[in-house]
């Protein structure tokens, strides 16, 4: 009996113990702040020795916009919440209903337009910019010009203002403008329904109708686990939620946590296990829909991988030319969305063991990442928090030294491990090209975008002529 005792209370010390350590901030995918996400342990590994004779040359930077707040949509889906939980509460024994639910008004009724960049993104694009012109000096001493330092945003103002709060830092002090000293600069963009490089994932019918065509079964995959959560927390608060108010509730939590950083309200709700269950549910939507779950999804990134490597050459072309200063760029920035973050950087193998790499490499499929309380690399937090971002820095080292070029990849400023470069983050530019880039290349996007599915599986799902008939037009992340 004493033994049982002592277990369990060790059992419950553990418990509370992980308990104390968790932080819901941490596990709100991809409704996860950077500041949250940026230097959580996971996949973090030794960063390879740069030999100190190697200069850093050129930049690519691929971010995602920084904290926004709910779209339109969600706005009306949190006010009808409100309406909700008063008729809940209502009905209910009290003594077991957390004191706010019955008061709760949506901190965000009244507001009738939504999706934009709020200040705590604005804060953390800008700090972003100011710590890559701290870490990379000699690429950002020159005076500024557009064709130096190339600014590209999607159409979606989100994106924009990101670029523009970045550009406010990396260049502060550096103009004339104000008691900041800013600078004017420009950002340009693709028109969104061209826009290859930043926005694949709208100029691909094959995409959309597979994104379409998707939907019910994720559905499905997503039912047991809500079902069981919105099963616990009724009885747990004597209350009759249904699924979706659940849905709502978990929606409303990771708003509050992320954008108002309160997190002993609606997150309460759930213990610890449900949030990851929650978080994985999330996860699972990202990895099916704009993950490894399916090629389609990275392969249509190409043009912007492309894009990255060319920009890349013709900073060595003009290096090995000798061109005069100012005449070359030294830096691409590139704003955009999960949408096209979580692709890039699974065009660049990233968050997969080697095994998987292979793969990935011979176009099988990879496995869902498993549920709970097992732990996986797959994680939106991680993979793309509001202003998450991948960082290609082309070093070039003295002209006696074979190879010449090194590619270093940075995630979230971390260095990151890629399967291609032998899992290492820092790679010679011929092998970066010959296992990261090669391999996709054979598929031009028009052919993958745009042709009719050759695998009669998955064009049955979805009708070619989907795409005439208006295809899912949900708003991107
Ligand atoms: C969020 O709240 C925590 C306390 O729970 C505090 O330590 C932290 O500084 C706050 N973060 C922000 C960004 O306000
Ligand atoms: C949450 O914490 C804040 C600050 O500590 C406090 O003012 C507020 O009343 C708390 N809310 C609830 C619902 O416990």
């Amino acid at each position: 009996m004493k033994i049982v005792w002592i277990t369990l209370l060790c059992l419950l010390f553990v418990v509370s113990q992980a308990d104390q350590g968790f932080d819901v901030r941490q596990h709100l995918s991809t409704v996860t702040r950077y500041s949250a996400s940026k230097d959580v342990a996971q996949n973090l590994i030794e960063p390879s020795n740069v030999p100190s004779e190697c200069t850093p040359i050129h930049l690519n930077l691929v971010a995602r916009h920084g904290t926004r707040s709910p779209t339109k949509k969600r706005l009306r889906e949190l006010e009808n919440l409100a309406g909700r939980l008063k008729e809940l509460v209502r009905d209910a024994k009290a003594d077991k209903v957390p004191g706010w639910l019955g008061q709760w008004v949506s901190p965000w009724k009244g507001k009738v337009k939504g999706g934009e960049l709020i200040r705590q993104g604005e804060d953390e694009l800008y700090h972003l910019g100011i710590r890559v012109r701290e870490r990379f000096p000699t690429l950002f001493e020159e005076d500024y010009h557009p064709d130096v330092y190339t600014i590209r945003a999607t159409q979606i103002p989100r994106a924009s203002a990101s670029a523009v709060a970045f550009g406010m830092g990396l260049f502060s002090e550096k103009g004339d403008l104000g008691p900041g000293r800013n600078r004017a600069f420009a950002v340009t963009s693709e028109n969104r329904a061209s826009d290859t490089k930043l926005r694949f994932f709208e100029c691909c019918q094959n995409y959309k109708s597979y994104r379409k065509a998707k939907e019910p079964a994720l559905d499905k995959l997503k039912e047991p686990v809500l079902n069981k959560i919105t099963a616990s927390v009724a009885k747990r608060y004597d209350l009759k939620f249904t699924k979706q108010d659940i849905s709502s509730l978990w929606f409303l939590c990771k708003q509050e946590a992320s954008l108002l950083n309160v997190t002993n309200q609606s997150c309460e709700l759930f213990t610890p296990s449900e949030v990851a269950l929650l978080e994985w549910t999330d996860d699972l939507e990202v990895f099916i829909l704009k993950g490894y779950g399916n090629s389609l999804n990275y392969k249509m990134g190409f043009p912007l991988l492309e894009d990255v490597l060319h920009s890349m050459e013709e900073a060595i072309k003009a290096r090995e030319e000798n061109l005069p200063r100012g005449s070359y760029e030294k830096a691409r920035l590139r704003f955009a969305h999960a949408e096209t973050i979580v692709p890039f950087s699974c065009l660049l193998g990233l968050f997969l063991d080697g095994s998987e790499f292979d793969k990935i490499q011979k176009e099988k499929p990879l496995e869902l990442p498993p549920q709970p309380p097992k732990s996986r690399d797959f994680k939106g937090s991680t993979m793309a928090p509001f202003a998450g971002n991948n960082m290609l820095v082309l070093y070039s080292c003295p002209a006696d030294s074979s190879p010449k070029y090194f590619v270093q990849v940075l995630h979230n400023e971390h260095p990151i491990a890629v399967p291609g470069c032998g899992g290492k983050d820092f790679c010679p530019l011929e092998d970066f090209k010959a296992k990261v880039v090669t391999p996709h290349l054979k598929h031009a996007f028009d052919n993958l975008c745009n042709a009719k599915l050759d695998d009669p599986t998955s064009s049955k799902s979805s009708s070619p002529w989907s795409w005439l008939f208006g295809s899912s037009h949900k708003a991107e992340l």
